[in-house]
């Protein structure tokens, strides 16, 4: 039986580098058919249709089936894995809160369809932004779907930061292990080196360099989206596909060491439960997670983490005042 994937934002630019990887079992294995579904608005449905008639000229063998709708009900129905990638973008002159609120007509719905429609196994990947406060606003609209299921993205975050540090030191990349995003999506999020191996060493100690970690490289993991869109004309897209992709196939099918993931906060590193974080995570397979206790927090880590989570709390706040979530 293939497994249903639904993609919210198909025609969108992170849908066109997302959904050929998952058509060829990149998300869920060699072994996994794969059912996609497609949830479109109204007027960008013509072009996933595009999309979708580029999927079938790929002749993939593991993806048996392609739906598109701008129905969340429709597209949600049975749905085991959901990628929601669609989000309504910050435009110029618009507010923090009528960011949110703008979201919120996008993700309360949804949510609400998944609450309704999907499988009652479903695992939630939320990439549109503001990721964090989206994957809180699906996840307090699906009462009845355990909270644990809902995540946001860091790992284009993680990823980028772990370029950053193996381009510093000039080692592989595959060298730099555990390096751990905490927080939000946002410029405050905080790229962990306490935790994170270079070589099995304390990356901090083998970096050696407070200035650079403090002044050069925590803020520009932060804005790399923005020197990407300076760069390219237009943000990150195949990067952030490949994210997702990481994402969920960790995920689902297992990692080793320490991952960054945005999840349901329960108290862990002294964060209030309630807002959806980046913690540094382990991934045993099977949709499961397990956030990882006990790793080091000194104060130069706790003062970070305590700001972006704080960024996160007053989105929460905010979110409640809109009544999206309760
Ligand atoms: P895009 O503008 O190219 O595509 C977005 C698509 O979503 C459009 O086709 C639009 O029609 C669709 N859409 C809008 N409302 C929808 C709804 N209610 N239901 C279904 N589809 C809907 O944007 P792009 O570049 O693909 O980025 C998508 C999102 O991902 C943005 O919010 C962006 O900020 C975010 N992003 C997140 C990253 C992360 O690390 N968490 C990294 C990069 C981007």
């Amino acid at each position: 039986m293939a497994t249903k994937v639904t993609v919210t934002g198909a025609a969108g630019q992170i849908g066109y580098a997302l959904l050929f990887r998952i058509a060829s079992g990149q998300l869920l294995g060699p072994d996994t058919k794969v059912e996609l579904r497609l949830l479109e608005i109204e007027p960008a449905l013509k072009a996933a249709e595009g999309t979708a008639l580029e999927l079938v000229d790929c002749a993939f063998p593991l993806l048996s089936k392609i739906d598109i709708s701008s129905d969340p009900n429709e597209a949600f129905d049975g749905a085991q894995v959901a990628l929601l990638v669609g989000a309504r973008p910050r435009t110029k002159g618009m507010e923090r809160a009528d960011l949110l609120e703008a979201n919120g007509a996008i993700f309360k719905p949804q949510g609400e369809a998944i609450n309704d429609h999907a499988d009652r196994d479903i695992r939630v990947l939320v990439v549109g932004n503001p990721a964090n406060t989206n994957a809180l606003i699906a996840m307090s609209n699906a009462r009845d779907v355990p909270a644990e299921r809902f995540t946001a993205m860091t790992r284009l975050d993680e990823n980028r930061a772990v370029a950053q540090v193996a381009n510093k030191l000039a080692v592989g990349v595959d060298e730099v292990q555990d390096l751990v995003v905490w927080g939000n999506h946002s410029p405050t999020m905080y790229p962990d080196l306490f935790n994170a191996k270079v070589g099995g060493k304390r990356a901090w100690d083998v970096v050696d360099d407070e200035a650079w970690v403090a002044g050069e490289f925590i803020p520009r993991v932060g804005k790399r989206g923005a020197e990407i869109i300076e760069a390219r004309g237009a943000s990150s897209a195949a990067s952030a596909a490949n994210a997702a992709i990481d994402h969920v196939r960790d995920w689902m099918l297992g990692a080793d060491g320490l991952r960054s993931m945005a999840v349901p906060t329960t108290g862990a590193y002294g964060v209030e439960p309630g807002i959806v974080g980046s913690l540094p995570v382990r991934l045993p397979g099977g949709g499961v997670y397990e956030i990882a206790e006990g790793l080091d927090v000194p104060p130069f880590s706790q003062e970070r983490i305590d700001k972006t989570m704080g960024e996160l709390r007053e989105e929460r706040d905010a979110v409640v005042k809109l009544g999206l979530v309760s």
